[in-house]
Parts: C-alpha cells; sequence; structure tokens
C-alpha cells in the first residue's frame, strides 16, 4: 500500500481567519482529537505579528503546552521572519515553515517584504539556527489575486532560487484555489523532474471546489505529503479571495477507500471535525462531516 502522510494545518490556516477568539484550551482539544484520529504531522500555529493575525497571539502558550504534551510529536510553525523563527527555536521547536509568496505583489501585501529581503531572512533564519528544519511554503505558486497565474518556468526558477539556499523542503500552494488538475500535475512533474532532492508537498485551498481533484492530481504526479484542514476552514486575510482548504476528513476518507495507506481513522477523524464545528464558528466546506456517524464507509 502506498503511503500518504497528511499534514494538518488547520490549527494554523483555518485558525488565522476567524474573527471571534477560541481559547487555548479549545485549540488544544482540537489538536488533541486529531492526533487521537492519527494525524502524524500538524502545523499548530504561526509566529506571526498579532497585529497582523490576532487569533494566534497565543502562539507561545500553545507550543509550549504542545511540547509538553507531546514531546516527540512532529509539530511545526509558520514563520514570516527572523523574529518569529527566534521565538518558535527559543520555545524548543525544531521545525518551521518560512512562507514566501511567488507573487511580489502578495509577498509585500503578507510579509511587507520583496522577494530579495525574504530571501535574505531565510538565509539568516537558516544561519542563526542550523539545526532548525526549515520547510519554505511557495504561496501563490498557481496563481496569485493580483498578477493571475504563472508559466511553469516561473515556478521552477524561483523554486531554484530557493533551492541553491540549501531548502530540502517545499510545499507548493494554491493560496486562493484557481488551480486545475492539470496545471497541478504539469508544475508538480516539473518540479520534482528539475529538483529530485528536495521534498515537495502540496497545500490546495477549495475556494473553487477544485481541492479534491487538485490534491489527488498532486498524488498521482509523486507527492507524498500533502496538506488539508480539518473541517476545510482556512484562508489567508492578505490574499482577497481565498477560503478554506481541502479538508482533511473527506481527503482521508478518499485516500482510505482508495487503498492509500494514511494511518488515519475516518470515523475519528470525522468526528474531531464535528466537534470542532460546535465550539468555533467559521466557513466550514468539509462534506462528510454533514454526514450521520456509521455512514460514511460505503
Ligand atoms: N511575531 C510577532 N510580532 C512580530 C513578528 C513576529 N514574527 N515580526 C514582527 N513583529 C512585530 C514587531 O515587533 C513590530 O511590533 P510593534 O509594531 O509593536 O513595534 C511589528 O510587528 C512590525 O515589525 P516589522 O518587522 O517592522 O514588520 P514588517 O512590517 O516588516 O513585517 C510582518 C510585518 C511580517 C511581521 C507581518 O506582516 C506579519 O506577521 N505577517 C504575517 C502574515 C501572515 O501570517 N499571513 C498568513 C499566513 S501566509
Ligand atoms: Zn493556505
Amino acid at each position: 500500500m502506498e503511503k500518504i502522510n497528511i499534514v494538518e494545518v488547520g490549527p494554523r490556516d483555518g485558525f488565522q481567519n476567524l474573527k471571534e477568539y477560541i481559547p487555548v484550551e479549545q485549540k488544544i482539544k482540537v489538536i488533541d482529537d486529531l492526533i487521537g484520529a492519527g494525524v502524524k504531522h500538524i502545523q499548530h500555529t504561526s509566529f506571526v505579528s498579532p497585529k497582523a493575525i490576532p487569533q494566534l497571539k497565543d502562539a507561545k502558550e500553545i507550543t509550549q503546552e504542545l511540547l509538553k504534551k507531546y514531546p516527540d510529536f512532529d509539530f511545526f510553525a509558520l514563520v514570516p521572519n527572523l523574529y518569529g523563527a527566534k521565538a518558535a527555536y527559543e520555545l524548543g521547536l525544531r521545525k518551521v515553515s518560512y512562507v514566501v509568496s511567488l507573487s511580489v505583489s502578495h509577498n509585500k501585501a503578507n510579509i511587507n517584504r520583496t522577494h530579495d529581503e525574504s530571501l535574505a531572512e531565510l538565509k539568516s533564519i537558516m544561519d542563526n539556527y542550523t539545526d532548525m528544519n526549515v520547510c519554505v511554503d511557495v504561496a501563490t505558486t498557481f496563481g496569485c489575486p493580483f498578477e493571475g497565474k504563472y508559466s511553469t518556468d516561473t515556478v521552477v526558477k524561483f523554486i531554484d532560487r530557493i533551492a541553491n539556499m540549501g531548502v530540502k523542503e517545499m510545499s507548493l500552494a494554491d493560496t486562493i484555489g484557481v488551480a486545475n488538475p492539470r496545471q497541478v500535475r504539469e508544475i508538480v512533474s516539473a518540479a520534482k523532474k528539475e529538483f529530485p532532492e528536495i521534498e515537495f508537498q502540496v497545500h490546495i485551498h477549495d475556494t473553487r471546489n477544485m481541492g479534491m481533484v487538485n490534491t489527488l492530481a498532486a498524488i498521482e504526479s509523486g507527492i507524498t505529503k500533502v496538506q488539508s484542514t480539518l473541517g476545510g476552514l482556512g484562508g489567508c486575510p492578505f490574499a482577497p479571495g481565498a477560503s478554506g482548504n481541502t479538508a482533511t476528513e473527506d481527503l482521508v476518507y478518499m485516500l482510505n477507500d482508495m487503498g492509500y495507506e494514511t494511518g488515519i481513522d475516518v470515523e475519528k477523524i470525522i468526528e474531531a471535525a464535528k466537534y470542532e464545528k460546535t465550539i468555533i464558528t467559521g466557513n466550514f466546506s468539509g462534506h462528510l462531516m454533514n454526514i450521520q456517524k456509521g455512514q460514511c464507509n460505503a
């Protein structure tokens, strides 16, 4: 059986856009449920300016609590700059995702930096924290709200700049959910062919109901690590029109039923999504959370 690693990014991407503050205990309960269902990789918060993302102002507390509770678990946090990486490192976290957008205008809106500035800051993070595992999130790889879509060649050239810095892991993001399966196949295949030494993941938004097909297209092009969010929450406040990610529970159902090994229990992950909906007011785009218990295994 082919193994697919599902990387849950809901506690970061799913929560970051929600207006109503979710208390720490409830955030931890959602993460407990994810782990209980068999999820092995979780992006649990981001170390960003609380002015930019007020919902995640508790990054320090959440990180401390999770590292204490699950010392061996694969947690990681998004960071936009050296300041964020330092905060994460000092708490004992040894894995971060560093976000830089292929779109110059989105990078400016999101991170307030040019490409050169963002990449210089990435270098300082890697130089300062040599034992920190840094995955680079390439936002807007499949299209930008301000600039439209990019040629595969443009994507490959940008990846090349990052790869030359010694980065070993990258996540190709469809930040606003505009990709289509053919485009995903083309970009993923080109990236894997040009950079065989790099482990690529995809981060797909479901804005246009293409989350599942695009994620599957990536998997069928050789990707074995895919990001998703419980309940299909998600969206970037600095990318107009962005909405939820591919829903983890829907993805688990599809992959398990196709015979892929995710290691995640479909009933338990649906229960986790249902519980999340009782405590969080958000725009849930998952489908299986609306199905009654016991009816999910066709
Ligand atoms: N964590 C917490 N606070 C931070 C921070 C971080 N990683 N980086 C900067 N800050 C604070 C500074 O202390 C400063 O605070 P002050 O206004 O109280 O003095 C303020 O943010 C501005 O700092 P500066 O370095 O000048 O910011 P900037 O304008 O160059 O950069 C970012 C802005 C990157 C910090 C901000 O836009 C941000 O956090 N963006 C994240 C966006 C995001 O999460 N998007 C969704 C995920 S893709
Ligand atoms: Zn996202």
